[in-house]
């Protein structure tokens, strides 16, 4: 096991005798690493006495979670109802243009990730976006350019 997996260890430890712990635990390794990599499903699925296979299925299921590592910033932009029915298709091709890669995508130089998400909770504010840990409401075009600029620019 590598460094880098050792967090899952502690989470497994943490979570293996709580009543549906494994989606918690899921949720806990991708706070710490990121992502759930690989090497986690393993550890994850000896602690749960459940298969690899079902614990990849639970990962693969919920678009939420990220199996590879994510750049340095990531942007989501909400493509829920209530974002789509005020522009959301329209946000999400221009974080495109302004970032540089497509959704679902981490851009080359690792500098930033654009994820499409299914609601942000702000849906009386649409549409939304989320740059790293900070929610943006009623993103206009204007205010969409203002919060990307910089944004995976060399650090
Ligand atoms: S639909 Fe976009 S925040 Fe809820």
């Amino acid at each position: 096991m590598t460094e880098a997996i050792a967090p899952v260890e502690r989470i497994a430890d943490a979570h293996r005798d709580i009543p549906g712990g494994l989606m918690p635990a899921l949720h806990a390794v991708q706070e710490a690493l990121g992502h759930v990599p690989e090497e986690a499903v393993a550890v994850l699925a000896q602690a749960f006495n459940r298969s690899r296979a079902e614990v990849h299925g639970v990962l693969t299921y919920y678009h939420f979670f990220r199996r590879e590592a994510p750049g340095r910033t990531v942007v989501q932009v909400c493509r829920a109802e209530s974002c789509q029915a005020c522009g959301g298709e329209d946000l999400l091709a221009r974080a495109e243009a302004l970032l540089g890669c497509k959704a679902h995508e981490t851009r080359a130089d690792g500098a930033v990730t654009l994820e499409p998400v299914y609601c942000l909770g702000l849906c009386a504010s649409s549409p939304a976006l989320q740059i790293d840990d900070k929610l943006h409401a009623r993103v206009t075009p204007e205010k969409l350019e203002r919060l990307l600029a910089g944004v995976g620019s060399a650090q």
